[in-house]
């Protein structure tokens, strides 16, 4: 059963069930597609409600297959409101939790044991009986024994009426990892090296993060009577691709729910862009030409033969599902010209806009000439390791360059450096009793817990002295960079706090004060619950707030991506290019974020350091615009212009 969903014309057009019409006809999986996280987690909540208050009028208990991670948060959250502020019981409530690491203390902050009362348990009425999560702390003798009785538990209430399920980079669904047995049952099982590396931030590092873990297996899973699987961001982008569109294979176990009839994926903009459908839609449909489309469109095929634009002929065109397009356009050299034209004036080296020159055909104005512009930086180093070399235009270019650095990027700095610099400090003074007191609290602090504030407030001024270094080399004053400390941020763990007023106001006050002609920004959407997109939300809820302010109708908003991914070719608006002299000096700019360098404490599972992956990414955007057509840049920085 899916619940009523309310969607605009775009998303109407996709909602339609898995493989049953020519643009699903690859498809193996019922999803549907959601403009963002939050819209669909209220609809997954809505539905899942709606079950518990049918099974609560027919007089039955309510059996539940929860999942934790990142992906249900905002579902638990719409559930808790439905509880406090729509009279939602979940008194005929039965839970079986998917999984739990091994082993795992109740207590320990890490355990699902305690993600689940955190988000859930602890703010509705579910009685603790009726509470089963696998547990963390059975000795290896009982497990055997301990996973039976919790499959007959299911069984004995029924089995389960709906499971909820998130989807790890490996294909996991629970934790059955690559290899599962279609018919496996509850188990424990090694961790696959990728989910472990997934993990690694909250246990604020991988070697913190056990091994093993205790799961249900995929036949329980696949015994539930309605599977709901949620996936986020781009992160999840192709396994969510191979799941729903390849074959089924032990390799990714999500695959198996191809299987399952009663199964829908509920994706967001970023986890289905994969899809063919979405990826590639002249393959499977016939299309509306959008200029955004039709960029896309010429761009890929330029790839798959390995052309450049101008060298594409009408039978390229017409070969992979574009006789459409080509019958709008003309022909393929009118299309082609007119793509060409639209990714040369993509370039420039005058990201703050040519002063004196023609802007008709360049992606920023040419006056004010002297721009004030508000680079926003969601850590302390994005700046530079982003837009290193835009950054360093800008200023040269003689505009009012302004950082912002939005967290204090605390969480970040290893406990080895923070003691290396208390201890460097504490010759310097006779007053060493504060210092003493974060020696020992260094010292003392228990593996996964919390930093002291005396702790995390040092560690945030370490970070602080390596970007005035930088911001320094860059020639930018020092009153011209910001350090917003945005609230949210200051948990002292992995998890932050959602946004406040206070945050949005500190947003606020800075773009007030400074009337910026551009801002820059971290438009990174790969994590819904990571810091870059909070950053992000922070700005957007600023500038709604100023839209109506007259000097915001002469403010340009242009985003970057952070370290993880780059726009894509046909999503970047403006390219600056960088000569190698400019590629040393991003990259001098970026070694003095020193606590960032040699040992990363949060570097996914990339295991390049941020300058290395900076580079190859911007080398990268300079090679695809070579291979469609331009000139030999060494690198290039690639930015998205935002409207509002
Ligand atoms: C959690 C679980 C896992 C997660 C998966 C995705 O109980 O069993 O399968 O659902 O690892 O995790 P997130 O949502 O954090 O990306």
């Amino acid at each position: 059963m899916i619940v009523d969903v309310k969607m605009d014309s775009t998303q109407s057009l996709i909602y339609k069930p898995a493989g049953q019409f020519e643009e699903t006809r690859f498809e193996k999986i019922h999803n549907i597609i959601f403009n963002d996280s939050i819209e669909a987690s209220k609809v997954v909540a809505a539905e899942i409600a709606q079950l518990i208050k049918q099974k609560a009028e027919e007089g039955n208990m309510c059996v539940l297959g929860l999942a934790t991670g990142s992906s249900p948060v905002k579902v638990y959250e719409e559930l808790v409101r439905l509880h406090k502020e729509e009279n939602l019981s979940f008194s005929n409530v039965i839970t079986f939790n998917l999984d739990e690491y091994l082993p795992m203390q109740r207590d320990n902050l890490q355990s699902y044991y305690h993600f689940m009362h955190e988000h859930l348990f602890n703010h509705v009425d579910i009685l603790p009986e009726n509470i089963n999560i696998p547990d963390g702390t059975i000795s290896p003798e009982e497990i055997y024994q301990y996973c039976i009785d919790y499959e007959l538990k299911i069984k004995e209430v029924g089995g389960l009426d709906f499971q909820l399920l998130g989807i790890g980079r490996t294909g996991h669904i629970g934790f059955n990892e690559p290899g599962s047995h279609y018919n496996s049952g509850t188990r424990a099982i090694t961790l696959d090296h990728i989910t472990r590396e997934d993990a690694a931030s909250s246990f604020l590092g991988i070697d913190n993060v056990p091994k093993k873990a205790i799961t249900m297996g995929i036949n329980t899973i696949k015994n539930a009577k309605r599977i709901i699987l949620l996936a986020w961001g781009l992160n999840k982008a192709k396994v969510v691709q191979k799941t729903i569109e390849g074959n089924i294979t032990s390799q990714i176990p999500a695959t198996y729910l191809q299987e399952h009839l009663n199964t829908t994926f509920i994706l967001d903009k970023e986890s289905c862009s994969e899809l063919i459908r979405i990826k590639t839609p002249w393959l499977v449909t016939s299309c509306i030409w959008t200029d955004e489309l039709k960029k896309k469109a010429v761009f890929w095929l330029s790839e798959k033969v390995g052309k450049p634009i101008l060298k594409l002929t009408d039978k390229d065109y017409n070969e992979y599902g574009m006789s459409g397009l080509l019958a709008e356009e003309g022909s393929a050299y009118d299309l082609n010209i007119k793509i060409f034209n639209k990714l040369q004036h993509t370039i420039t080296g005058w990201p703050g806009g040519k002063p004196n020159a023609d802007d008709t055909n360049r992606p920023e104005r040419a006056t004010p000439s002297k721009k004030r512009v508000i680079i926003f930086s969601p850590h302390p180093d994005d700046d530079v390791i982003s837009m290193g070399g835009t950054f360093d235009r800008l200023v040269e270019q003689g505009h009012e360059v302004h950082i912002a650095y939005q967290t204090s990027g605390n969480i970040a700095v290893t406990d080895e450096d923070a003691r290396k610099f208390a201890e460097t400090a504490i010759t310097l003074t006779s007053n060493t009793k504060k210092i003493e007191e974060i020696l020992k609290d260094i010292e003392n602090k228990k593996a996964n817990s919390i930093d002291s504030i005396a702790v995390r407030a040092l560690k945030g001024t370490i970070r602080r002295t390596e970007s005035l270094a930088a911001t320094r080399y860059l020639n930018v004053p020092d009153a011209n960079v910001h350090f917003l400390n945005l609230p949210f941020y200051e948990t002292g763990t992995v998890k932050k706090n959602n946004l406040s007023k206070e945050d949005i106001d500190k947003m606020c006050d800075l773009i007030e004060e400074i009337k910026p002609h551009q801002i820059y920004a971290a438009g990174d959407l790969a994590d819904p619950h990571g810091t870059h997109k909070v950053c992000l939300d922070a700005l957007f809820d600023a500038i709604d707030i100023l839209k109506s302010k007259e000097y915001m109708n002469d403010c340009w908003v242009w985003l970057y991506r952070g370290a993880w991914f780059e726009w894509d070719s046909y999503e970047i608006d403006m390219a600056v290019p960088m000569s190698p002299d400019q590629v040393i000096k991003k990259r001098n700019a970026i070694f003095f974020h020193q606590s960032q360098k040699d040992k990363v404490m949060f570097r996914g599972d990339d295991t390049r350091e941020f300058w290395v992956r900076a580079e190859d990414r911007n080398r990268l955007t300079a090679k695809k615009y070579h291979q469609l057509g331009m000139a030999d840049y060494a690198a290039i920085e690639a930015f998205k212009r935002y409207y509002f």
